[in-house]
């Protein structure tokens, strides 16, 4: 497996969390690239893999600390790169998946930087299998759907789902917030029954992960769980309430009663 090149920029998934869960490519290339610059969400055990002469720069972008415009990361990495550097820009879960790949990669190709894309684990996958719920099922989901609850700041749109959201699909929501009220009420307002089961999966993939399954009706009752979190919507998490506490019945017919009215 070749190291990463001079003058090359990787953006690279590091997965979950878990560094069981990079792919070979991956880890080859954090381990030899002169420069890393990654998100909040990578954890400190993925970068310690980085080679002991690597410049390794946070460039994380969340609510309550100092932030690093797009920009800034897009100069960063050009520069670095015509310096001559190999550059691992490393970003949790899969780079092309709500890691906004579409203005680095733009900016580097407008720059005539080489680089290369190296997918990763993302997060809905993590939690899928943690949890054992089969995303697709011959009977129940022919179909994926990957959503955000955040959307950008110049989207006038804030509904999660613009008219009916299939019901013979799992629906993976993506920065779902803490708002499960709002959340719950997005996905009846979309046409999702209240008994449909959901989870929400916190830390996936990684030896801290918890999961709170629910349905959508209950979604309001369940409590805040750390982030990250992802939620998963469908007929395969009924799965999740095998191991789990049995859903408050009487909330989620509530619910329904209170959307329906308002
Ligand atoms: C900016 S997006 C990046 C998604 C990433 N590119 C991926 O493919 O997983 C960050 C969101 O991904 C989700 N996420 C990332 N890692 C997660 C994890 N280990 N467990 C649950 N959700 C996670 C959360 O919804 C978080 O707010």
């Amino acid at each position: 497996m070749t190291a990463a090149a001079s003058g090359t920029v990787y953006l690279t998934g590091a997965g979950p969390g878990d560094p069981n869960l990079l792919t070979v490519r991956a880890h080859r290339l954090i381990a030899t690239a002169n420069a890393v610059y990654h998100d909040d969400l990578v954890p400190r055990s993925i970068l310690e893999i980085c080679h002991p002469m690597a410049e390794v720069v946070s460039v994380g972008k969340r609510c309550g600390r100092k932030c690093v415009t797009q920009d800034e990361i897009n100069r960063a990495l050009i520069a670095a790169a015509r310096a001559g550097k190999s550059v691992v820009r490393l970003k949790s879960g899969d780079p092309m998946l709500y890691g906004r790949a579409s203005e680095e990669l733009a900016a580097l190709e407008c720059e005539h930087i080489p680089c290369e894309v190296v997918p990763g684990v993302s997060a809905l996958f993590a939690a899928a299998a943690d949890l054992r719920v089969p995303l697709t099922d011959r009977l129940t989901a022919s179909r994926l759907i990957v959503l955000t609850g955040h959307r950008a700041a110049n989207k006038k749109i804030t509904r999660l789902w613009e008219g009916t959201l299939p019901q013979d699909a799992t629906i993976a929501i993506y920065m779902p917030g803490s708002n499960y009220r709002q959340l719950a009420e997005s996905l009846l307002g979309a046409g999702l029954p209240g008994d449909m089961p959901c989870v929400i999966v916190s830390r996936a993939g990684t030896g801290e992960q918890q999961a709170l399954p629910a349905t959508v009706a209950t979604l309001p009752a369940q409590t805040a769980l750390p982030a990250p979190t992802v939620v998963l919507v469908g007929r395969g998490c009924e799965r999740c309430f095998r191991e789990n506490a049995a859903i408050p019945a009487m909330a989620a017919e509530e619910l329904c009663v209170a959307v329906s009215a308002g």
